[in-house]
């Protein structure tokens, strides 16, 4: 029995394509996800023996979104679904695999595999350093050819490297390699529009952020940019002299990062980064001892607020991180509120600077490198708009530092917020002007 099916125009362009590296998307409901599986069986169909695999970027996801499609347009003759090994064997011999990529060393599971088209659904889900790792899995001498097909919406951890590779110069050439930029909409699916008509009107009615990423497919409005009302010119200002201000750090620790920040508070309660710590592979004690190393002894450090996990016990010693860091002289350590959402809505607070008045959170140029560089790289989780996608990891500790040190100050609580614990130290920056410290510029960095 022949079967039919039937394809949108903006999808047969898709399956058309000779280009290296393709790109079909924008908004949402446009048809991506069934244009992969469909590509994916016609490419099984032409080219007996071959390979692929089309990638999600989690498990769950890959189960509800491109498992049920392909149940729906493979032909049960045509193969057979491997479920335990998320493989379509196709009688010619060809391969589909299904996979995902969750965390960034899930792509070592394909270090010895050989594909010869490999397809992102929802490519902007994923780093640029799965992409291109997976980009060198694609190679084989069977003569049949060989493509990256992606497709995806604006926003997520993964916009600024797609918008670059194939939104911004839609049919690039580059040493010979040919990309393609297919832009879809809602319109442009007829499946949907005819099956749910009132689809583009709520997509239309969704808040202006929302609705130009998911309607109007629109790059450059949404950066995915987590903290939007960050700007440089604002918020970096020339380092000046702190004598009379308060003066606390915040810490986030890591064997993989530790991240320290000095903290300076006005009479307003405005405050001032004005140092930080920035070091990979520091045991607890040196951690503890490059933070006092770095604190000239005329800085008055009310308290160090630092993650509460540093108060579990160690299996190693049986003692708790805070205690071996007290031990190596880092006293005044106390645990942060580590709620996270509630942290970043402060952090956004203390950021927002509007009508022209200035912001409460200020840095000081050139002693905060590494805070600056990470605060506008941190972009809106794909599970919940309201915290931050916690890839690329490493850009995230000094702004988790930055987040446990925000919120160790007194402030109107929110509804819902829960009262101080006993374990702060009441309001730390109830104490007398620091007088007579020296206020050489040098000694802020
Ligand atoms: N070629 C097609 N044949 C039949 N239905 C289709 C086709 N393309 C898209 N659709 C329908 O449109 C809906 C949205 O398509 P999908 O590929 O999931 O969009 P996107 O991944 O862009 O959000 C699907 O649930 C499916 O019912
Ligand atoms: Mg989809």
């Amino acid at each position: 029995m022949k079967r039919e099916i039937e394809v949108t125009e903006k999808q047969a362009a898709f399956i058309k394509t000779d280009a290296d590296e393709v790109f079909f998307g924008g908004a949402a409901g446009g048809g991506k996800s069934c244009a992969q599986v469909i590509d994916a069986l016609f490419f099984a169909y032409s080219h007996a023996g071959s390979r692929q695999l089309v990638l999600r970027r989690t498990f769950p996801e890959l189960e509800r979104s491109i498992v049920p499609l392909c149940r729906r347009f493979y032909p049960k003759e045509a193969g057979k679904y491997i479920s335990s090994k998320h493989v379509w064997r196709f009688k010619n011999g060809s391969l589909i695999e299904l996979g995902y990529l969750e965390a960034e060393e899930d792509v070592t599971r394909y270090q010895s595999a050989e594909y010869d088209v490999i397809r992102f659904d929802e490519l902007t889900h994923f780093t640029e350093s799965q992409y291109l790792y997976m980009l060198s899995r694609l190679r084989g001498a069977n003569g049949f050819p060989k493509q990256m097909k992606s497709t995806g919406n604006p926003g997520g951890v993964g916009h600024a490297f797609v918008k670059k590779r194939f939104i911004d110069d839609p049919d690039a050439v580059v040493n010979g390699r040919r990309f393609q930029f297919i832009p879809s909409f809602v319109r442009d699916n007829r499946f949907l529009t005819e099956a749910d008509p009132g689809y583009e009107k709520r997509l239309s009615e969704l808040p202006e952020k929302e609705r130009r990423r998911l309607l109007e497919g629109d790059w450059n409005f949404f950066d995915g940019a987590y903290f939007s009302e960050f700007s440089p010119a604002v918020h970096i200002v020339k380092p000046f002299d702190l004598s009379g201000y308060t003066r606390f750090r915040s810490l986030d620790y890591g064997l993989d990062m530790t991240a320290c920040l000095w903290w300076a508070v006005d009479a307003k309660g405005d405050m001032y980064i004005y140092r930080e710590l920035y070091e990979s592979g520091l045991t607890l004690s040196q951690a503890a001892e490059r933070i006092t190393e770095r604190t000239p002894p005329f800085e008055d450090i009310v308290y160090t607020v630092a993650s509460p996990d540093l108060w579990n016990r160690r299996q190693e010693s049986g003692f708790s991180g805070a205690e071996i860091m007290y031990s190596a002289g880092l006293t005044g350590l106390i645990p942060a509120d580590s709620g996270r959402v509630r942290g970043l809505r402060r952090l956004r607070e203390l950021l927002r600077c509007d009508g022209g008045t200035s912001p409460k959170l200020r840095f000081f140029e050139g002693c905060c490198p590494n805070l600056v560089r990470c605060l506008p790289l941190l972009r809106h989780s794909d599970r919940d708009p309201e915290d931050v996608a916690g890839e690329p990891h490493e850009i995230t500790h000094a702004p988790e530092s930055l987040r446990y040190g925000a919120m160790s100050r007194p402030s109107v609580p929110e509804k819902g917020t829960p009262a101080p614990s006993e374990r702060s130290f009441g309001d730390p920056f109830a104490k007398d002007a620091d007088d007579g410290a020296p206020s050489y510029q040098y000694l802020y960095c």
